[in-house]
């Protein structure tokens, strides 16, 4: 199978590197340099749980380099998906599968509608990955990777894919449940992610502190009452305890919103709490927990981000996009 990750940060470069190592895959890495650069010049280093590797792969950093694929996997921000799903159109024009792991909310229906077709898979992970320096990802975490797809036609690829991933030494599963599935990975990272990234801590020195698994109890607890509202059916009977348990199993994650920040980088904390509190709000439902901490991170994140984003290029809207990139 040929696959393309775009967005190979660290996350997408241990999935890449682990699938470049069964036999029957060719799979190249789209992402920015000099993590891209040094992966051309000198090969992609595994170290961490998985096992440590040296592996040769193709990598660059443009998608529209990437002539043939029967899988794009999209390992973006939440923020960044569709722009990349964009930029990897005409592989999906000429057949492939997209599949998103990632955190957050609605991206997988952003993406059907901008490149018109239903060929979307969505994955959620709790795998651990650092990239310490250009052309070396870390496993810190060996959590489940769960795959499923909110379009039916999709469900034999979906077996297909979840067999590979294990065949490479994952810990996966497929879902016939994807919401249930992307809501309870949602209520984990609302509760884990804004008071890793708030006081600075990993997951298991999070999980350690009362005051702070209190405030994770109360974030969850409300999140949890919009997912009933919804009438969506969860993967677990007792969500707080998920989340918590999540913080013991992957005690010596700097999650990715601490990551975030500290690297001054955009948080993904609308697609996570930002979504929450919105829903609340549609519903009638009282969020007080998870506005504050939204607050509290995109203060911290605003200092940063003021000077970064006047450089930036404006953020475009979805069909702005699909005529940016489809327009000779
Ligand atoms: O976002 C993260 O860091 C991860 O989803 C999780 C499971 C919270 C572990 O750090």
């Amino acid at each position: 199978m040929k696959i393309v990750i775009v967005g190979s940060g660290a996350i997408g470069s241990l999935y890449g590197g682990i699938l470049s190592r069964l036999e029957d895959t060719e799979v190249t890495l789209v992402g920015r340099s000099p993590h891209i650069t040094a992966v051309e010049e000198r090969g992609l280093t595994l170290l961490g749980v998985m096992g440590e590797y040296h592996l040769d792969m193709c990598a660059t950093e443009k998608a529209a380099d990437v002539t043939e694929a029967d899988l794009v996997i999209i390992t973006t921000k939440t923020y960044d998906t569709v722009q990349a799903a964009l930029s990897a159109k005409h592989l999906v024009d000429a057949g492939a599968y997209v599949l998103l792991i990632q955190n957050g909310l609605g991206t997988e229906e952003q993406v059907a509608e901008a490149l018109g077709t239903t060929r979307v898979l969505r994955a959620t992970t709790c795998m651990g990955a650092l990239q310490n320096e250009p052309g070396t990802v870390e496993a810190t975490g060996c959590g489940l990777t769960e795959i499923g797809s909110h379009y039916e036609d999709n469900f034999a690829f979906v077996e297909k894919i979840t067999d590979m991933f294990k065949a490479a030494g994952f810990d996966v599963r497929s879902s016939d449940n994807i919401q249930g599935v992307v809501w309870t990975k949602t209520l984990v990272n609302c509760g884990i992610n804004p008071v890793g990234a708030l006081t600075g801590l990993s997951n298991g020195e999070v999980y350690k502190n009362q005051e702070l698994r209190g405030l994770i109890i109360r974030l969850v607890e409300e999140a949890t009452k919009i997912v009933e509202a919804l009438g969506i059916e969860l993967t677990t009977e007792d969500p707080v305890r998920y989340a918590l348990g999540t913080a013991k199993a992957t005690g010596d994650n700097i999650n990715s919103m601490l990551q975030d920040l500290r690297a001054h980088k955009r948080t993904e904390i609308d697609a996570i709490t930002g979504e929450i509190i919105r829903l609340g709000k549609e519903l009638g439902i009282e969020t007080p927990s998870n506005e504050s901490v939204y607050a509290l991170v995109k203060a911290i994140e605003s200092q940063y981000l003021a000077e970064t984003e006047k450089k930036a290029t404006p953020t475009m809207k979805i069909d702005e996009l699909v005529k940016a990139v489809t327009t000779p």
